[in-house]
């Protein structure tokens, strides 16, 4: 079990591991097993993207990768799809509040990115875009990149020729 009390963490380098791991507790205890495995690789695989996009283009790599490892846990603790985006967002803002890790600004970036990640068909703030990207990239890249929806195409797109895939 998580344990929220957990003040005395050094915020430079313990953020991301306390994240993941109230992350991975909720899945253990939400999620049914037959369901867990892939909850778990989607929201640590967006989160890899999500840093990784977050380093070529000059943002918070943290935030970014906290934004991916929380991005779709409330859909995958609740089984609520619809609307999950800002429903997400509203879920995850107690969580990062309570563990007295983030400032307001950071609660802000990160629970943004969450809001606005469904919306893959505009563009918002560059965390938002790495979120969105970073999901994008997750869904494509683990099917073997042989299944692209119409709503991924364009993003897709413009990933491959930032990452000079030639494929
Ligand atoms: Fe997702």
């Amino acid at each position: 079990m998580y344990d929220t009390s957990k003040q005395n963490i050094d915020p430079y380098t313990a953020r991301i591991d306390y994240i993941a791991g109230l992350v991975t507790d909720m899945l253990e205890e939400r999620v049914p097993s037959g369901e867990r495995i892939w909850a778990a690789s989607h929201l640590f695989g967006v989160a890899d993207h999500a840093a990784l996009l977050a380093g070529m283009r000059n943002q918070n790599i943290e935030l970014a990768y906290i934004a991916g490892v929380m991005h779709d846990l409330y859909k995958f603790t609740t089984g609520n799809v619809e609307r999950h985006a800002e429903e997400g967002a509203a879920f995850a803002r107690p969580l990062l509040d309570k563990s007295g890790l983030f400032s307001s600004k950071e609660i802000e970036t990160i629970c943004g990115a969450i809001y606005f990640h469904s919306d893959k068909a505009h563009r918002h703030l560059p965390l938002d875009e790495i979120l969105k990207d970073a999901d994008v990239m997750q869904s494509v890249l683990s099917s073997g990149t042989r299944v692209v929806s119409k709503k991924q195409s364009e993003r897709w797109k413009s990933l491959k020729k930032e990452f000079g895939f030639k494929l």
